[in-house]
């Protein structure tokens, strides 16, 4: 079968005349199986919008190979693109409505007809706003007329660059049911980028975490927990001093709650409340559970 994303030891550095070269990627290998929700998760300036803008060919990376559905990415970037798409930011050009802005990019293509407009119009749940300007939308609505746009090509693998960022907690659960029942309908591959890893979790097969431009790991929300070596952690409130605290375990400080990683929490916690006494600490309350994405993620970014 062929994979809709491969990608071998991808570079990218980016040269300015005043300052020094940012080298943003360093050897990424990825594959991207046909059919799943892909995610690219990591830190703030990780290289994760370098990273899709290569794949989606909006890039051309320094060094390194990438394929897209078997066709190298950068000899056959036109037949690539006819079967791709993108959705980056929240802009479209020259305060055009929305149902004009869909129509200027399907002629992109050379979609002359309506319907595919209309069916974009719908399964985006844009109707109320065809004929309102793009700039006057609410935020939610531009990343849905976003969305939309990139699904005019009827593409087989689309790229999504954080399509929740700056949305409220309502409007981000939206377009990720909507993702998520598009890729269903559409029977699609979908690459996304996020910042957020309770989406990573809800929406990604499988997710690579990028940081300092190289996958720190990758795989399964599942297979992710499971590669920290501690897989449960205590969460303690705690009252004393715990400026100087000292720990067999790895911990968490935020306030007067200490997390604290372990592999079997149950065992744990006695030797650990032992342990804070001898310190002066007291614990007020303890709370067992496994641990989440995040840890791993916060591991992953703090680890070197
Ligand atoms: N056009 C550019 N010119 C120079 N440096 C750039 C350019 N675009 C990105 N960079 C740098 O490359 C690195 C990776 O940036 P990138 O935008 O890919 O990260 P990101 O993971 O998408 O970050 P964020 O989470 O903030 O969106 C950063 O150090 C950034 O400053
Ligand atoms: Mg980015």
């Amino acid at each position: 079968m062929v994979k809709a994303v491969e990608c071998r030891d991808v570079w990218m550095v980016y040269r300015t005349f005043m300052e020094k070269d940012t080298v943003a990627l360093r050897g990424v290998n990825l594959d991207v199986e046909d059919g799943i929700i892909f995610g690219l998760l990591g830190p703030n300036g990780a290289g994760k919008t370098t990273l899709i803008s290569i794949l989606a060919t909006i890039l051309i990376p320094t060094r390194g190979e990438v394929r897209v559905l078997g066709m190298d990415a950068f000899k056959n970037t036109r037949k690539v693109r006819e079967r791709i798409n993108i959705s980056s930011g929240v802009r479209m050009p020259w305060g055009m409505k929305v149902y004009e802005c869909l129509r200027f990019y399907a002629m992109c293509y050379g979609i002359t007809g309506r319907k595919v407009v209309e069916d974009v119009i719908s399964e985006f749940e844009l109707e109320e706003h065809r004929n309102k300007r793009f700039d006057d939308l609410s935020t939610g609505n531009k990343q849905k007329a976003n969305l939309a746009r990139a699904f005019l090509n009827n593409p087989e693998v689309v790229f999504l660059d954080e399509p929740t960022a700056n949305l409220d907690p309502d409007m981000a659960k939206k377009i990720r049911e909507m993702i998520l029942r598009i890729k269903e309908e559409r029977d699609i591959t979908i690459v996304l980028t996020t910042h957020n890893m309770k989406e990573a979790e809800l929406l990604c097969d499988r997710i690579a975490f990028i940081k300092d431009g190289k996958i720190a790991a990758e795989g399964t929300s599942e297979e992710l927990k499971r590669y920290t070596k501690m897989s449960e952690r205590i969460i303690l409130k705690v009252r004393g001093d715990v400026s100087r605290l000292s720990f067999p375990y790895p911990f968490r400080l935020d306030g007067n709650s200490l997390t604290v990683f372990v592999e079997d929490a149950e065992k744990a916690l006695p030797s650990i409340v032992i342990k804070l006494a001898e310190q002066g600490i007291n614990v007020e309350s303890a709370k067992m559970e496994e641990i989440t994405l995040e840890d791993v993620f916060i591991e992953l970014a703090e680890g070197s």
